[in-house]
């Protein structure tokens, strides 16, 4: 796992140049996309790279992380609906090119069964955005998920539903109890994986992450099992981290391969 440690303005732009990057050797590359704030940063430094003309997603496919349950499309906090206004509507992807899981179907359980192939078919993920929440979930699989699952139903805590309020008006009830999510399984299938903290609510999370013991208490903690991950934070994000000298140390001295 390698943990940069770097100024929130600077996050964005260092995850852009990854995705230029992959593009440049795969135009035709699979994107994982999470929703919320932390990755809006990355989505905007591409959204301008592609407005310069220096990117082009145009052969790219993205895949969503979750979705909520009963937001039909086109509802504002439906995450396609988000998704679409904070990059897709912004970039050059071709029409179709991002799914996400369908969390309105009227069987869910096929819906996800449909999301897993869909995944598969399209060769899976080169490179998987992820956020974190403060319960340390990724995507939407909260304390307790299997470190195994797929893309299923799951309920979400208390503490996401409150977190998340602030995209409902500021309406805990408005936010729905349930959600269609990516498994840890399917995550831990991406080629390589960048999660993206700031600020100190995200401290404790990142904290486990990085250094605590693999248990499903952290579904996040997983991702020490995953061999190319980057955990990119801010020093709020960072500030709980015993060892962030030593991160900061190997990242200013880190070893280039040729
Ligand atoms: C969203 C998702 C979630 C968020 C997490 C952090 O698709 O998968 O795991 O990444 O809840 O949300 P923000 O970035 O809004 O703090």
């Amino acid at each position: 796992m390698d943990v940069v440690i770097a100024p929130d303005e600077q996050i964005g732009e260092i995850v852009a140049d990854d995705i230029a990057a992959l593009i440049a050797a795969r135009p035709d590359a699979v994107l994982g996309l999470a929703t919320g704030s932390s990755p809006l940063r990355i989505y905007d430094a591409v959204a301008e790279r592609v407005a310069r003309k220096q990117l082009s997603l145009a052969r790219a496919r993205g895949f969503m992380l979750d979705e909520y349950v009963g937001l039909p499309p086109g509802h504002p906090c439906r995450y396609s609906t988000v998704i679409d206004e904070d990059f897709v509507s912004r970039v050059d992807f071709a029409p179709g090119a991002v799914r996400g899981p369908d969390g309105d179907a009227a069987d869910l359980t096929a819906a996800c069964t449909d999301y897993e192939e869909s995944i598969g078919e399209a060769g899976g993920v080169d490179l998987q955005i992820l956020g974190i929440g403060t319960d340390g979930h990724i995507a939407f699989n909260e304390p307790g998920s299997s470190l195994a699952s797929r893309t299923r139903v799951k309920t979400l805590t208390a503490q996401t539903r409150a977190d998340n309020a602030r995209f409902f008006g500021g309406d805990i009830d408005a936010v729905p109890r349930h959600c269609v999510t990516q498994g840890l399984g399917t995550i831990m299938d991406a080629r390589r994986i960048v999660l993206v903290a700031t600020g100190d609510a995200k401290a404790e999370a990142i904290a486990h992450l990085v250094e605590g013991p693999v248990s499903a208490r952290w579904p996040a903690t997983v991702l020490q099992h995953h061999r190319r991950v980057t955990v990119l934070v801010d020093d709020a994000a960072a500030s709980r981290l015993e060892l962030a000298d030593y991160y900061r140390h190997a990242h200013a001295h880190r070893h280039l391969v040729s």
